[in-house]
Parts: C-alpha cells; sequence; structure tokens
C-alpha cells in the first residue's frame, strides 16, 4: 500500500491543470527511459530495480555484521561525505530519539565523520573515541575522496594505538567499489570486511545499499521494512504511467511547470526536526542531479517553525522565484497533554483541548494559506507518520521523481561533472603530486 500523498491543489492558482498536463509527453518519455534505460546517464540506472532486486542474504549478513558491531561498540564512526553518508544520516536521524546522544540505550550511537576538514572537528572526535568503545565503516565509491579518507586515516591510527592492529582490523568496515580505488586496495591488505558499491548506482542514489543499510542497521532500525516500504514504491511508480495516478510524475511535471512560470528555487520544507538530514539528502539528490548546464532548480529547505522565525520573512515577501514542497506529518508517534492552568496569565488555555501536533498542523495550514496568498506555489507530500516503510515509500518517491524531473528538464540526472572543479583546484594549491 502506498502512504505517502501528494497534493498539488495549492499550486492551481500558479499553473493551470493544461500547464502541467502539457508536459505529460515528455514525462512518459522519461519514464520509458528510466524503465528501459535508454538515455543519458543508463550506465548509472542500477537504482530503480534495487528495491526489488536486493538479495535477502546481503540484508541477513549485513544484519549480523551489525549486530556484531553494536555487541562491541558504544560509538560507531560512519566516515563518508555527500552520497556515501546523507542517506544513512537522513533515515537515522529520522527514525531517532532526538537526544539519542544523552540517552544511552541497546545500540551503539552513531556520530559521523569525514564529511567536513574540519581540525577542531577531528581532534573534538579523537577525545570521545579516547573514553569509548567503537567502530568504524569507511564509506567511499571512488575510495579516493580527501575528506572521508583524511579522517578515516587518524582514525585508523586512533583505532589502531587503542586496540592493536589485529583488533583494530576487526573493526572496521570498508564500504567501497569493488575493484578500484584507494580504499579498495587499502581493504584488501588490512584484511577488512567489505561491503560492495554496485557500479551502476551512484552516490546520491545509494541509500538502498550497504552504504546507507549497514549504519541504518547498526543504528537498530528494521532495513527490511525499510527496503520493503521502497519496493512498495518501486512497483507503483513503474506500473502507473501517467501524471494523474503516478504521484512522482506529478510532482516531476509540476517542478518542471513552475521552473518554466520563473520558479527557479524549491523549498523543501518539514515541520519536524528529525527530518532535518532528509533535506540535507534531498538537497544532493535534486542539486546534484539537475543543476548542470546552466540548468536546475536551486534546492533549498527550511525547518518550521523554527524557521518561519527567520527565513518566514523571505518566503512571505522577498523574490518571487521560490515554491514550496511541504513534508506534512500527520501523526506523532507520543502524546502529551497541555496542561491547563488556572491563572492562565500565558494566555495559552485555548490550545488545552488540543494536542501539540494539533497546534503544529494549524501552524502549517497558516503558514500555507499564507504563503499562497503572497504568491509561493505550495505542493505538500503527506506521510501518514515516520517509520521506516514510510521513509523507504519517500526515498525512492524521491529518487524516482528526480530522474524524471532531471529526464524532462534536459539534463543528466546522473552526472556530476561539476563536483571536480573545486577537487583540482585544492590538489594544486596543496601540492597533490600530479597536480
Ligand atoms: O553523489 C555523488 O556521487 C557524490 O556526492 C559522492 O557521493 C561524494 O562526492 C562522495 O564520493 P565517494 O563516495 O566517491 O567518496
Amino acid at each position: 500500500m502506498i502512504n505517502i500523498k501528494l497534493s498539488v491543489d495549492s499550486v492551481k492558482s500558479f499553473v493551470s491543470e493544461d500547464q502541467i498536463h502539457n508536459f505529460q509527453d515528455k514525462i512518459s518519455l522519461a519514464h520509458q527511459a528510466l524503465l528501459k534505460k535508454t538515455a543519458a546517464g543508463n550506465e548509472f540506472l542500477g537504482w530503480v530495480n534495487l528495491p526489488s532486486s536486493i538479495e535477502e542474504s546481503l540484508l541477513d549478513d549485513i544484519l549480523l555484521h551489525a549486530k556484531t558491531i553494536s555487541q562491541k561498540a558504544e560509538i560507531y564512526v560512519v566516515i563518508g561525505i555527500g552520497g556515501s553518508y546523507l542517506g544513512a544520516r537522513a533515515v537515522i536521524e529520522a527514525l531517532q530519539h532526538h537526544f539519542s546522544l544523552m540517552i544511552s540505550g541497546t545500540f551503539p550511537q552513531i556520530i559521523y565523520a569525514g564529511q567536513n576538514i574540519s581540525e577542531d572537528y577531528l581532534a573534538d572526535l579523537m577525545q570521545v573515541l579516547d573514553k569509548k568503545d567503537y567502530a568504524v565503516s569507511v564509506i567511499s565509491k571512488s575510495g579516493t575522496t580527501t575528506e572521508p579518507a583524511l579522517a578515516f586515516r587518524l582514525i585508523k591510527n586512533h583505532l589502531e594505538n587503542k586496540y592493536g592492529k589485529a583488533e583494530a582490523s576487526k573493526r572496521i568496515i570498508a564500504i567501497t567499489d569493488e575493484k578500484r580505488g584507494a580504499l579498495k586496495t587499502l581493504a584488501d591488505n588490512e584484511g577488512y570486511k567489505t561491503y560492495v558499491i554496485p557500479d551502476n548506482v551512484g552516490g546520491r542514489y545509494s541509500v538502498l545499499t550497504p552504504v546507507g543499510l549497514l549504519p541504518i542497521a547498526v543504528a537498530g532500525y528494521d532495513i527490511k521494512k525499510l527496503v520493503a516500504g521502497a519496493k512498495e514504491m518501486e512497483s507503483f511508480l513503474k506500473s502507473n504511467t501517467s501524471i494523474d495516478t503516478n504521484q512522482a510524475m506529478l510532482y516531476a511535471a509540476v517542478r518542471n511547470a513552475l521552473s518554466f512560470q520563473g520558479k527557479s528555487t524549491e523549498i523543501l520544507v518539514n515541520y519536524e526536526p528529525r527530518l532535518h538530514y532528509l533535506s540535507e539528502w534531498w538537497k544532493q539528490l535534486y542539486g546534484e542531479s539537475e543543476g548542470k548546464v546552466g540548468k536546475g532548480i536551486f534546492p533549498a529547505s527550511v525547518s518550521n517553525t523554527t524557521d518561519l522565525h527567520s527565513m518566514g520573512q523571505y518566503i512571505q515577501e522577498g523574490a518571487r522565484n521560490i515554491f514550496e514542497t511541504v513534508l506534512s506529518i500527520e501523526n506523532s508517534h507520543q502524546t502529551l497533554n497541555i496542561p491547563e492552568d488556572e491563572e492562565n496569565l500565558d494566555g495559552l488555555n485555548y490550545l488545552c483541548s488540543k494536542s501539540i501536533t494539533e497546534v503544529n498542523q494549524g501552524a502549517e495550514e497558516a503558514t500555507r494559506q499564507a504563503h499562497v496568498d503572497g504568491g509561493v506555489p505550495n505542493l505538500r507530500i503527506s506521510i501518514p507518520k515516520i517509520d521506516e516503510e514510510n521513509m523507504g515509500q519517500l526515498l525512492y518517491f524521491f529518487e524516482f521523481a528526480c530522474g524524471l524531473s532531471g529526464y524532462t528538464l534536459g539534463v543528466n540526472p546522473f552526472d556530476q561533472p561539476g563536483v571536480e572543479a573545486y577537487k583540482n583546484n585544492m590538489f594544486a594549491i596543496l601540492g597533490k603530486p600530479g597536480f
């Protein structure tokens, strides 16, 4: 069953039904290109069939190793950057306790490294690792990315000093290319357990490979339900071929129709702080997939209601080149009663008959109305609750829609030539041989 629903009612005063349906033909071609692998980037379409083709034995192996890690580690360090960490972080932070680092549970606490080059960040991390039992996954498809390689060199050294070389190598899992790259060579030489990132799955589409699944399993979440959710969405989006029935096609059509009207920035909005990293994952997915050859909708994000008090003014009245896609969560996991107060000095007694979720939803609806009135089209993705199955559906929905939208926009959504530019300059500045 498909649990997540896209509503585009609040874009209809900006783009007509006809303007949206004008994209049907292009999006149908994009749909065929994704399924038949007939367009640019077709060598990176392994993610399209991933949920239905992932082997049960791989999931079981990941669960087994996740269990071993949880038995020996209080902390699990996930080393990676971009597509090699954002998917895992998006899912883990969506599912975990907001204050997980302050409470001890059955599973290791997950911390992240290799996604920046901050000396203070790494030094602080070493101080924490001095005092804790820990294990590590180092994740890099190319196996040569500087940020994770540098973090891994430091952490490997720390692990070996702490546990000795033999035990250290049992606490490291490398996730990388099957054959190529410095990390593959290192892992083979040191005898690390490795998982393969399939050749035909690009970094930002890799959350349903071991790249995302191992960290998510170590954190204690049900990767089989996550994959099952993605599989439901895969089957639904592959078999529906019209904008009227296929929500990913509709999302892609509306984005392109709005972009055609000059709406060049899309803001992904959430009202749940636990979705912050889902937005970070989404920004990479859409930014790297669509932003090329002078084209692309700029992906931005806000976390409300927090950001209504910082970005709200701009969204309400700034340049009118934006539209919003709201992740609307229907149910919370827990309930809190708002207590009656006899004196009512804060004037909040009028809220006492409502749940906090109803107050949050009131804020969301009020904001939708204000923004639409102010010239900001509003798409809404409603999700009954945040759990593994729904996260799986949502991840696959966004990936599939991104492929459709990128092809419709006229770009190859599966390469990222622009990411190399800064690297070449950095290597030259830092004196890497050959640059
Ligand atoms: O989506 C992508 O391909 C990139 O964002 C990569 O994930 C990122 O640059 C990290 O690359 P690698 O996994 O090779 O270290």
